[in-house]
């Protein structure tokens, strides 16, 4: 079956049924948080963690919800259940809700959820096996990166000159430090020990990336340090990946033109997308 959606709970099974109204925050501020959830083999991988982050972002934009967490477990259920879509990603959209526009919070608003259910791109997952190419952009975006908000301008520009440039991602710079990927966090592998920029205002704590720097690196005795590092020490490393809800551990082959490393996959990175294979193969409904 295709694609489908719910709103505030209901099931869509058009998509182009017009639903959200004309002054929803969403639409004029992109005041509102998100999620993308990937599912494997009809499971939700990692549902508990991207709820928590979901929480965190409301909290951050100070949106209240009637929903609990156990309600949106359910509504992802029914989307894999009546979607009949096995491998997909569940993105999941809360805004403020409508209101006559003002920049102010208004009073009376009620939060609109939004979710639809889409099978994941195979070009995404293409690249886990082939590795892939990035190019280096500066980083535009607002100073509360930590929040996944609606507001992705930043994200988008970074993304549109990937695809200028024909490679799959854009790894962005802030005052010479490399801070993420525009929907990815960065990993350079030096001497095999995995750098990254810290968690702060700036990243996005990704999901996949704290599976990487709390479960794997761990299990794998990989060393993992988090502190800024520079264009030229990305450029310079033994091998480079990204990690992402829809793309997993994608190795990262070349940097803006130049082979990272000898150009190919890496021991350290393989290693990584191997445990993460594995990972994923025992995908749990909340896990
Ligand atoms: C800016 C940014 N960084 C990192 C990530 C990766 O996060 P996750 O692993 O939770 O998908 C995303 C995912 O959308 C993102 O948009």
């Amino acid at each position: 079956m295709g694609p489908i959606g719910l709103i505030d709970g209901r099931i869509v099974a058009d998509l182009s049924e017009k639903l959200v109204e004309m002054e929803d925050r969403g639409y004029q501020f992109g005041d509102g948080v998100y999620e993308v959830t990937p599912v494997f083999n009809g499971r939700c991988f990692g549902l508990q963690r991207h709820m928590e982050r979901l929480f965190r972002s409301l909290r951050e934009m100070r949106i209240t919800v009637g929903y609990s967490a156990e309600d949106l477990y359910g509504y992802h259920e029914r989307l894999i259940q009546e979607s009949g879509i096995v491998d997909a990603g569940i993105y999941l959209q809360i805004t403020r809700g409508f209101a006559p526009r003002n920049h102010n919070f208004p009073d009376n608003a009620a939060p609109r959820l939004t979710m639809t259910v889409r099978p994941i791109p195979p070009s995404l997952l293409q690249y886990i096996e082939t590795g892939a190419e990035a190019i280096v952009v500066p980083d535009l975006r607002w100073l509360r990166c930590d929040i996944k908000s609606l507001n992705l301008l930043g994200n988008v520009f970074a993304k549109e000159q990937a695809k200028e440039a024909g490679v799959f991602e854009a790894i962005q710079v802030r005052d010479g430090a490399v801070t993420e990927g525009s929907s990815t966090n960065f990993f350079a592998v030096k001497d095999g020990v995995l750098r990254t920029h810290p968690l702060s205002n700036l990243i996005l704590q990704g999901v996949t990336r704290t599976i990487v720097v709390d479960e794997l690196a761990p299990k794998l005795g990989l060393k993992v340090v988090e502190e800024p590092f520079g264009v030229d020490f990305a450029t310079n490393a033994d091998e480079a990946f990204v990690t992402g809800s829809l793309c997993n551990v994608t190795p990262i082959t070349g940097l803006d033109g130049r082979p990272v490393g000898d150009g190919r996959i890496g021991p350290v990175t393989r290693q990584l997308v191997e445990a993460f294979t594995a990972l994923v193969g025992q995908a749990c409904p909340k896990g």
